[in-house]
């Protein structure tokens, strides 16, 4: 078994998920553990979404981990260590391995890459309850979820689905995150997807809300998905983290 995954490694694992794709699972994954850093926690981000990676762009990250021997040391962005099958795919290609050789892969991400100390392990899941998520689940199954939806009911019934997975294998739920929430403009919120979604899964899964994330761009135009630390979705994140960390 992985080091890290023993009990006495006193890493917290937390799974973003959603049942529907393009929610904003790798958004919240990545400003979460941005925050998290920023609150001086030691944080990971296992991009675990081994056909549709896409932190390693998201956050801007141009060099590869270094490798010494089998060994992996992570790359670093935002103060958060990152391994993603974008660091191994050649070209940007997607990568077209199913069951087992997807399993060993992730067991390699855990095993043989240098993370040091953790306090956080964050799993961006690729949407679904497709292989990937089932692996997860019976590898590590003291990860807590975080179920990501939008308002829009339709995502959130889908969300549902990957909650009730969550309760299937037993990963305890953090809570339910929602993403696109509002646009605010002249001080006033606007509910593009409609309201009640998120309040709906939660109490499906017998949770809470525990962030509203409203429509926003990346203040900088830098082409990265982390939002600055004192904009408005960075607050949030602070939050979120600051619950997390002292809940
Ligand atoms: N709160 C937000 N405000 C504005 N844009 C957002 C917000 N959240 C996410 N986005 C944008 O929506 C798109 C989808 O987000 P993201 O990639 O995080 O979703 P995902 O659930 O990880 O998708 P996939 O299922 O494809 O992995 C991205 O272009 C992202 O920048
Ligand atoms: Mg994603």
């Amino acid at each position: 078994m992985p080091k890290m995954l023993l009990p006495e490694s006193g890493v917290t694992f937390i799974a973003v998920t959603s049942g529907k794709g393009g929610v904003g699972k790798s958004t919240i994954t990545i400003n979460l553990a941005a925050a998290l850093a920023r609150l001086g926690k030691r944080v990971g981000i296992l991009d675990a979404d081994i056909y549709g990676f896409s932190i390693p762009a998201m956050m801007k990250i141009d060099q590869k981990p270094t490798m010494i021997d089998q060994t992996a040391i992570p790359a670093e962005s935002h103060g958060v260590k990152v391994m993603s099958m974008g660091f191994f795919a050649k070209d940007n290609q997607p990568v077209m391995w199913r069951g087992p050789m997807l399993n060993k892969w992730i067991r390699n991400f855990l095993t043989n890459t240098h993370w040091g100390e953790l306090d956080y392990l964050l799993l961006d899941l690729p949407p679904g309850t497709r292989d990937v998520a089932i692996d997860v689940a019976a590898m590590i199954p003291q990860a807590q979820e975080i179920i990501v939806t939008t308002p829009h009911y339709a995502a959130s019934h889908v969300a549902s689905r990957a909650g009730v997975m969550a309760q299937h294998t037993k990963h305890s739920i953090l809570g339910v995150v929602e993403n696109m929430a509002y646009f605010e403009s002249n001080g006033e919120k606007n509910y593009l997807f409609g309201q009640g979604g998120a309040e709906k899964l939660a109490e499906e899964l017998h949770s809470h809300i525990i962030a509203q994330v409203p429509f926003a761009q990346p203040e900088e135009n830098t082409g990265s998905s982390v939002y600055d630390e004192d904009s408005v979705i960075g607050e949030v994140f602070t939050h979120l983290a600051e619950e997390l960390i002292y809940q």
